[in-house]
């Protein structure tokens, strides 16, 4: 069983000082920071770029999971590459050949991650999955933090976990949006290992973001 991993999302952090902010979670005990990018234009939200992740990267070593919510997608991956990014997701929409995004993902040397969103279906994605290292299922529709959880996506969650089992495959499988103290349980027994949450961590008991994290991973 994968030890289960939380990447907190910036995107529910101060954006007037993200740097202090991914120190807070590093010493929070965060296992990757999730970096939320989104272009006004794929989702109706407009976030940071490459330039910002670039002056992100100096504080700290943990993993960036940089969640592109943009699209296009395929010809921008190098300046998130170059930036520093070490996971790189990307939504099947936003690209017109998935095969191709991945392989460039992956001529960076980096992680590729596929992320499907509420109304996605696993189908569009069955031909990959023995070419990608992790699969971002949305459990709300994507653009903003806050949102509730959608509950049908357990089922969606237990679906992936099935078939991984059954292909012996060993991508992650990550649940991103409305995550929280209720939730998160049965998140994980339906096969996730690794949860985002941005409002849950940041917000909940004071800001105490350890505690937060702690309570998230089920310690
Ligand atoms: C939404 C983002 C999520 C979001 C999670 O489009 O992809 O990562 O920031 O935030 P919470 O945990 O507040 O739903
Ligand atoms: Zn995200």
């Amino acid at each position: 069983m994968k030890k289960i991993k939380i990447s907190p999302s910036i995107l529910s952090g101060d954006f007037s000082q993200l740097g202090k902010e991914i120190k807070r979670l590093e010493e929070g005990g965060a296992d990757m920071i999730h970096v939320d990018v989104m272009d006004g234009h794929f989702v109706p939200n407009l976030t940071i770029g490459p330039p910002v992740i670039k002056s992100l990267r100096k504080y700290t070593d943990l993993i960036f999971d940089v969640h592109l919510m943009i699209s296009p997608v395929h010809k921008y991956i190098k300046d998130y590459a170059d930036a520093g990014a070490d996971i790189i997701t990307i939504h099947p929409e936003a690209t017109e050949n998935l095969k191709d995004s991945i392989n460039l993902v992956k001529d960076f040397n980096k992680k590729i991650g596929i992320s499907l969103n509420p109304d996605t279906k696993i189908d569009v994605i069955k031909n990959f999955l023995t070419d990608i290292d992790l699969i971002l299922i949305m459990s709300v529709h994507p653009g903003f933090g806050g949102q509730k959880f959608i509950p049908d996506v357990i089922n969606k969650i237990e679906n992936l976990k099935s078939i991984k089992e059954e292909k012996k495959l060993n991508f992650d499988i990550e649940v991103d949006g409305g995550i929280n103290f209720e939730n998160s349980k049965a998140v994980i027994n339906a096969g996730a290992n690794i949860l985002v949450s941005g409002t849950t961590i940041f917000k909940s008991n004071n800001g105490n973001i350890k505690k937060n994290i702690d309570a998230l991973r089920l310690i």
